[in-house]
């Protein structure tokens, strides 16, 4: 049995570790830690959550766990991981702390200066499709951000081949409230949000910008640069990234769709949807699984990529990784 702990159990992606790993065959959940909720229960808080203790992060009983699980804030997360990196523990990071690889991109995006530069090169970018071969024995995983994992997953295939794109690539991202998480604000409050649709950081101002030419220019040297413009959709949860991607030379469906099939065969959480299919939160929302569509249009590629922002996006991969990590299949507790 995996043995693990989970410090920030009271937000949005904790609760759905707690649920994934509740039903997981091979993990045990050791403690659920919580800064400012400790001495009540989980199901305090969450009626249909199981009655977990919840305890404060700094009195979480790390000796009993192999594996840590990180649902916390940017910042807390980093200083968190370092205690349990210390203790011998295993790390997976829900936040964005080791996603960039470079420090001073980190204190630029996330206006603090990051704690322990010295692990940026170690943490293992956690796109579990794409990193599988280095989990198993990792120590750090950084789990990709939510508009991140939709977009990435949808251009990696054609990123990854020989053709020619000319520039820019643009992805129009909608997500769920929930990807603000559960901490409340006036912006994803009920009344700002219902019956309301809307763009913010529209262009190269998000924070997961640099996430995603990061992995970009991995794939592809010289890509065409990102424009990425999320938006509040008033639902729940879940997340469609629309992609535009021009092409350099003339191409055919059929041809990309090959691409794709054989990028992904066997995949068994990314469905490239059927000729004349895009996708849509109901192909994907509470699974793992990342649906994309293509389509394309003259020169011009239109991928739509859909996922569970708190699953795909943040819980579900998390523990895809682990399972990796530890030599599971990565199905299992799915
Ligand atoms: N929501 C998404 O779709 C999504 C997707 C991918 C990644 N993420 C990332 O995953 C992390 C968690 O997101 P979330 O949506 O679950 O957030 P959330 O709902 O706001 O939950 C975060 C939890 O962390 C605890 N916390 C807050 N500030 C803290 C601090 N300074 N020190 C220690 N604990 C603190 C809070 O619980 P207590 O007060 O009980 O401790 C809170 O419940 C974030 O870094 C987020 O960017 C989120």
């Amino acid at each position: 049995m995996i043995r693990a702990g989970i410090y920030g159990a009271t937000g949005y992606t904790g609760l759905e570790l707690v649920k994934i790993l509740q039903r997981h065959p091979a993990a045990d959940i050791a403690f659920v830690a919580s800064r400012s909720q400790a001495g009540k229960t989980l199901r305090d808080l969450f009626p249909a959550a199981p009655a977990l203790p919840l305890v404060a992060g700094p009195d979480a009983p790390l000796d009993s766990v192999d594996v840590v699980f990180l649902c916390l804030p940017h910042a807390a997360a980093a200083e968190t991981a370092l205690v349990a990196l210390a203790a011998g523990k295993c790390v997976v990071d829900l936040s964005a702390d080791f996603r960039l690889r470079d420090a001073a991109s980190y204190a630029h995006w996330y206006n603090h200066t990051h704690p322990a530069p010295e692990l940026l090169a170690e943490a293992v970018y956690g796109l579990t499709e794409v990193c599988r071969a280095e989990l198993p024995g990792a120590r750090l995983v950084a789990n990709p951000g939510c508009y991140p994992t939709s977009v990435l997953l949808a251009l990696r295939p054609l990123l990854c081949s020989a053709v020619p794109l000319a520039g820019p690539i643009i992805a129009d991202s909608a997500s769920g409230v929930s990807g603000a998480g559960r901490t409340p604000a006036l912006t994803s409050h009920f009344v700002e949000v219902a019956d309301n649709f809307s763009a913010y950081k529209i262009g190269r101002a998000h924070r997961h910008l640099p996430e995603m030419e990061q992995a970009i220019g991995d794939w592809r040297a010289g890509a065409p640069p990102l424009l990425f413009s999320p938006h509040l959709l008033p639902v729940p949860r879940g997340i469609l990234s629309t992609i535009y991607v021009t092409l350099a030379a003339d191409a055919n469906e059929a041809d990309l769709r090959a691409l794709y099939a054989a990028a992904y065969d066997g995949e068994p959480f990314v469905e490239v949807l059927p000729p004349g299919e895009t996708a849509s939160l109901a192909h994907v929302t509470t699974t793992n699984r990342c649906a994309i569509g293509l389509t394309l249009v003259g020169r011009t590629l239109i991928l739509t990529s859909a996922i569970d922002n708190l699953i795909k996006g943040a819980a579900g991969q998390a523990v895809q990784n682990m399972n990796a990590m530890y030599g599971l299949d990565e199905t299992t507790g799915f």
